[in-house]
């Protein structure tokens, strides 16, 4: 008998790990609960109708026993799951990028070298994948059982998860939001592939790259006067390994560069102005789709060749717990 979705992934192993860990404490503590239950009903049952039993006045040593041991196992439960939850809410920094678009009622996903895909996702056996999402219209949630990975698809926002493949093969994807109408058909499919059939695959890809499409807009739009040529400067900050750096402003205080201060800086840029320049550049809001500005933020984390390469180094959860709460800690 099956208790629990396929397992694919390197979380999902970790997650059925804890989940037995919780589920047979309690199986102990039901089954020795039951048993009491029979034993003292028959061991201390009344033997003559005159009987009174002997008044109990307490007792310190099983009191701080019975406070003590179910606090501990507690304890073990919490800390187990908040290493998961740490190790989930931040990516592997060499993590291969995937840009996920939300919309009534469809999941874009998007790779930068690669090409654009409607409710399908291919990604390579054992590197780190992680998804940067955002919503066209309403709240969605990307959701992937065998991988044991769930979070919601915000619109205004970035949201992102990572997850490594552990199994080939081809595994449900589904919207976990309720989004309308047709929220229940909203999902599809994750395609897991050896790295060298997923190359093939990505080379195969149609209508130009993501960072080519972005750096289309960014000439289109005109960004490039300014920005100068490749993002390499002028009247306006360079851009070249912007991404990841840290930003002074403009009436103090610093900012990380990262894929939400890149957003905002499109859809909002009076709101963070660099120290040293003007506070001259137009808005873009409402005349860039999420997926286009996904695009320009691809571009511009393409012009610090730090993230232009896939995972090369195999990610390993949870080892250094110090330095994730660290960055869980700088990031915005
Ligand atoms: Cu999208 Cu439910």
């Amino acid at each position: 008998m099956k208790f629990l979705p396929e397992t694919a992934s390197e979380w999902a192993r970790q997650n059925d790990l804890l989940h037995l860990y919780i589920e047979g404490w309690n199986l102990f503590f039901t089954v020795l609960i039951f048993l009491a239950v029979f034993v003292f009903a028959i061991r201390y049952r009344r033997r003559a109708p005159d009987e009174r039993p002997r008044p109990i006045l307490g007792s310190l040593p099983l009191e701080i026993t019975w406070t003590l041991i179910p606090l501990l196992i507690a304890l073990s439960m919490f800390a187990w799951a908040a290493k998961l939850y740490f190790d989930y809410a931040t990516p592997p920094r060499d993590a291969m990028e995937v840009y996920v678009t939300g919309k009534q009622w469809m999941f874009y996903t998007q790779h930068p070298d690669g090409p654009r895909e409607i409710n399908e996702l291919h990604v390579p056996l054992g590197k780190a994948v992680k998804l940067t999402m955002t919503s066209e219209d309403v709240i969605h949630s990307f959701y992937v059982p065998a991988f044991r990975i769930k979070r919601d698809v915000i619109p205004g926002r970035y949201t992102t998860q990572w997850f490594v493949a552990t199994k080939p093969g081809k595994y449900r994807l589904f919207c976990a939001e309720y989004c309308g109408t047709q929220h229940s058909a909203m999902g599809g499919w994750v395609y897991v592939m050896d790295p060298a059939e997923y190359e093939r695959w990505l080379s195969g890809g149609g209508e130009g790259t993501m960072t080519a499409q972005g750096e289309k807009l960014f000439n289109v739009l005109g960004c490039v006067g300014c920005h100068g040529q490749g993002g390499t400067g002028g009247r306006c900050p360079p851009l070249i390994n912007l991404y990841g750096a840290q930003v002074e402003l403009r009436g103090g205080g610093t900012v990380v560069a990262d894929e939400t201060y890149l957003r905002e800086s499109i859809l909002a840029p009076g709101v963070k102005v660099v120290v040293g320049y003007p506070n001259i550049m137009p808005s873009f809001q409402g005349q860039l789709s999420e997926a286009q500005v996904l695009q320009l933020v691809a571009y511009i984390k393409g012009l610090s060749g730090t993230t232009a390469s896939p995972a090369r180094q195999a990610p390993q959860p949870g080892v250094d717990l110090k330095s994730r709460f660290k960055n869980l800690r700088q990031s915005p």
